[in-house]
């Protein structure tokens, strides 16, 4: 199973063995030069979709966390 992790302070960093595309609405292939994918969220990069660490000189701090799936409410 591959994994999406958000960084606290960073990109959402994709973890999987199997290789990922990035594609654009139109299904164009964004060229990705570093694995695992990272994918900025800080909307600072120069690179985008792709992070280029800018999020570290413009001091990311992501508010969400993901409540753990056992503690979910059933509706
Ligand atoms: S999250 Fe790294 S540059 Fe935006």
């Amino acid at each position: 199973v591959g994994v999406i992790r958000l960084r606290q302070r960073g990109p959402y960093v994709v973890e999987t063995a199997e290789d990922v595309k990035v594609v654009d609405w139109n299904g164009n292939e964004y060229e990705v030069a570093r694995r695992p994918v990272a994918l900025c969220r800080c909307e600072e990069s120069a690179k985008k979709p792709s992070c280029n660490a800018t999020h570290v000189k413009v001091g990311v701090q992501a508010s969400e966390v993901a409540v753990p799936v056992g503690d979910m409410p059933v509706a």
